[in-house]
């Protein structure tokens, strides 16, 4: 039995005073009845993980580097997101693909990285509008989750499937598209780790996850959860999501 996982990802949005949001969040939903992760910049990693001590809410980070620890100005090594408070990490969004170069090779070694420091890695994978247009989104998801996955891997890791062209866009595939993809990552995964481990990882779904289509997405076949880009930044629609994820499992 998978716990279903809503995570959030405010991206690059977020000042002290948007922690109000967590406290909000908080006291109308004091006991989510699926896991909550909440994915802030790393500048307000260690106020946020503060703020959920002695909660059932969790933190993650939103990018670390592949080596433990070095001369990179400007990087988060995982050992430093743990160590301010952080269980998961988001590893390999279409953001970092798209404006830093990160390939699926990078994305396994950070999420090797993430596994020594202790961090559950939540890897993300997706196809761009040309891709699905071209008839190449189970190819291309096949390419990536090979690649992405660190060497010996296991069911420490959590899947996000986030089409490009959804992600901040409005735009959402259809329960079949959402239903075929996730699928098709299941088996690919019982290939690469085994069945068992396999039937452990969450698949979440990413993109326009909104209260208005929290539930419908939340029904597909495979789908245990999501990463929320900007619904999730206002207490209100992230609660309303994280009520329909509940209430699906
Ligand atoms: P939106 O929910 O804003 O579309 O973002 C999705 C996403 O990229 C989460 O990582």
């Amino acid at each position: 039995m998978r716990h279903r996982l809503a995570a959030g990802n405010w991206k690059m949005h977020g000042l002290a005073a948007d922690l109000a949001e967590i406290d909000a969040l908080l006291a109308a939903h004091p006991a989510p009845a699926c896991e909550v992760v909440v994915c802030p910049p790393a500048t307000l990693l260690s106020r946020l993980a503060a703020r959920l001590d002695r909660t059932p809410y969790m933190a993650g980070g939103q990018d670390c580097h592949a080596a433990p620890k070095g001369a990179h100005t400007g990087d988060i090594a995982a050992a430093m997101l743990a160590d301010a408070g952080a269980s998961f990490v988001i590893l390999g969004p279409s953001e970092r693909r798209a404006d830093h170069g990160e390939t699926s090779a990078l994305v396994a070694a950070k999420a090797r990285a993430a596994r020594a420091a202790g961090l559950t890695p939540i890897l993300c994978l997706g196809e761009t509008e040309a891709e699905r247009d071209a008839g190449r989104t189970l190819e291309v998801l096949s390419a990536q989750l090979a690649e992405s996955l660190p060497d010996g891997s296991d069911a420490a890791l959590v899947l996000a499937y986030e089409p490009v062209w959804a992600i901040g866009s409005g735009r959402t595939p259809t329960p079949a598209q959402i239903a075929e993809a996730h699928g098709h990552l299941r088996s690919q995964l019982a290939r690469h780790l085994g069945a068992g481990p396999a039937q452990a990882v969450r698949l979440l779904y990413g993109g326009s996850v909104k209260p208005e289509n929290a539930a419908a997405i939340f029904a597909v076949p495979e789908v245990d959860g999501a990463l929320v880009g900007g619904a999730s930044l206002k207490a209100a629609e992230f609660g309303a999501i994280i009520a329909a994820l509940g209430a699906a499992a």
